[in-house]
């Protein structure tokens, strides 16, 4: 039996943050990982081998169709799809590996296997080629995350009709593609197929893409998707996939009830992702979930069961990574003694797509649906001399903020670098900062990030370049 003061299973941003923070903290610390590579989801089949899909395949659509434009001429643009997918791989690796070395670095010791909490405060490990390890301590983290929505009317067979994380590796160009749900799993692979070539379908049940971002910044983007290729039906239900000799039929239901039919060589399933605890805590441990079979925790992240701890996916909130880094350094500064805290008012949404969109919370109507009087700042990008220099006109920031305070509430951008524009509002909110602050604040000529103090200016309607 090996003894540790705590043991996380789980090792996405969510669990290997925590362990990091906890071997900081002076925690004897091991982390339990059922797959061969550290990192999760995220890392290994989520958001960093989809952005590297997403920056290579930006080049492939700019040496095609904009390179001209800039005087660069290139000839004849040809797809190597093997090389531009070992790249990805090779992101991948590189991250999980990194992960791999901050565990040793840190003193984390790893157990590759699956973990299941047998009783209060024990852990067993089971290693595919059957070894076992049973494991102690007072702690335990489940940072299990979370697996795709399978519906049985959609069946995935891994080849036809997949996941996101088929998606991540087809060995040719589809030429058509349905894909299921227009959330950011659906639009940012969708948007990596048809800039490669693929004849794109997106089939969303909602009147709007996007589904928790300001629809303002949703209707903006849907312009700018179906100006790179993709076409949408909305307001239109998947009824069910028919497979046969490879090919799909998506039978749809539109609004006005009258049938759609799809074909496609492949079908993209994203209609969002479920909790996935698999069989980590013994059922007769009692453990309690929710009505979505979530793990339910308290507000310091302690599930019903002592000593047991849960954060990221699996338990109720956004399934974003860097709300579970935040929940897992939270939860271990807690069992620590200290006072770790989530403010989730202020937790950014990306979605990567070109233009990228990006939100922090309130938009103008969830504000008017909590009866706050709001002002809100809008500024074009088409006003922005650097976003004209550099080819990335499209689209606005818009900034919400209390009509009495002027706290800043909210921002929603949708532009190239949305990503990362962002980060600046989440820090003024963080601060409980107002828009006069965000305003007054010096910003670099030319930026695109001259556009979110004009936004900010535009909140009391004095933005100069407007
Ligand atoms: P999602 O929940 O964001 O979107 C799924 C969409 O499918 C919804 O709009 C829903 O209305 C639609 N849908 C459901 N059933 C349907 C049907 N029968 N016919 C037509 N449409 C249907 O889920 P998604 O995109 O799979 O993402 C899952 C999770 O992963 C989300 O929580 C998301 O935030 C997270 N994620 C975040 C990323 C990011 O931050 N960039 C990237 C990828 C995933």
């Amino acid at each position: 039996m090996s003894e540790f003061d705590l043991i996380v299973i789980g090792s996405g941003p969510g669990g290997y943050v925590a362990a990091i923070r906890a071997a900081q903290l002076g925690l004897k610390t091991a982390i339990v990982e059922k797959e061969k590579a550290l990192g999760g989801t995220c890392l290994r089949i989520g958001c960093i081998p989809s952005k590297a899909l997403l920056n290579s395949s930006h080049h492939f659509a700019f040496a095609k169709h904009e390179a001209a434009a800039h005087g660069v001429v290139i000839g004849e643009v040809k797809l190597d799809l093997p090389t531009l997918l070992k790249r990805k791989d090779k992101t991948v690796s590189q991250l999980t590996g990194g992960v791999a070395f901050l565990m040793k670095k840190n003193g984390v010791t790893v157990y590759q296997g699956e973990g299941r909490i047998t009783a209060a405060g024990k852990v067993g490990v089971k290693a595919a080629d059957g070894k076992t390890a049973d494991l102690q301590a007072k702690h335990i983290i489940l940072a299990t995350g979370s697996v795709p929505i399978d519906l049985p009317n959609m069946p995935v067979d891994g080849q036809t009709s997949v996941t996101s994380t088929e998606a991540l590796s087809f060995d040719r160009v589809p030429a058509k593609m349905v894909v299921i749900g227009g959330g950011a799993i659906g639009l940012e692979l969708g948007s990596v197929w048809a800039r490669l070539g693929t004849e794109v379908t997106v089939v969303e049940f909602l009147p709007r893409i996007a589904p928790g971002f300001d629809l303002e910044l949703a209707t903006e983007l849907q312009k700018s998707l179906t100006k790179e290729g993709l076409k949408f039906y909305l307001e239109t239900r998947v009824n069910d996939i028919q497979i046969k000799d490879g090919k799909a039929t998506v039978n749809a239901t539109a609004k006005d009830g009258k049938p759609v039919t799809l074909e496609a060589d492949k079908v993209l399933v994203a209609v969002g992702r479920k909790a996935a605890l698999g069989s980590a805590v013994a059922d007769e441990l009692g453990l309690a979930l929710d009505e979505r079979q979530r793990v339910k925790v308290d507000a310091h992240f302690q599930t019903n069961l002592p000593g047991i701890y849960a954060i990221g996916d699996v338990i109720a909130g956004p399934m974003l990574a860097h709300k579970a880094e935040e929940e897992g350094i939270a939860c271990v500064e807690r069992i620590a003694g200290k006072a770790g805290h989530v403010n989730y008012e202020v937790i950014p949404g990306v979605i990567y797509t070109h233009p990228e969109v990006a939100s922090v919370g309130l938009s103008e109507d969830q504000a008017k649906e909590k009866g706050i009087a709001v002002n809100v700042g809008k500024f074009p990008f088409r006003a922005n001399g650097r976003a004209l220099a550099s080819d990335s006109a499209d689209g606005f920031v818009k900034l919400v903020a209390d009509a009495k305070t002027d706290r800043l509430l909210g921002a929603h951008i949708i532009c190239a670098t949305a990503s990362e524009l962002i980060a600046e509002a989440v820090s003024v909110m963080e601060f409980g900062g107002s828009s006069e602050d965000l305003a007054r604040t010096v910003h670099a000529h030319p930026t695109l990030s001259e556009a979110v103090k004009e936004a900010a200016l535009a909140v009391e309607k004095r933005a100069i370049h407007a």
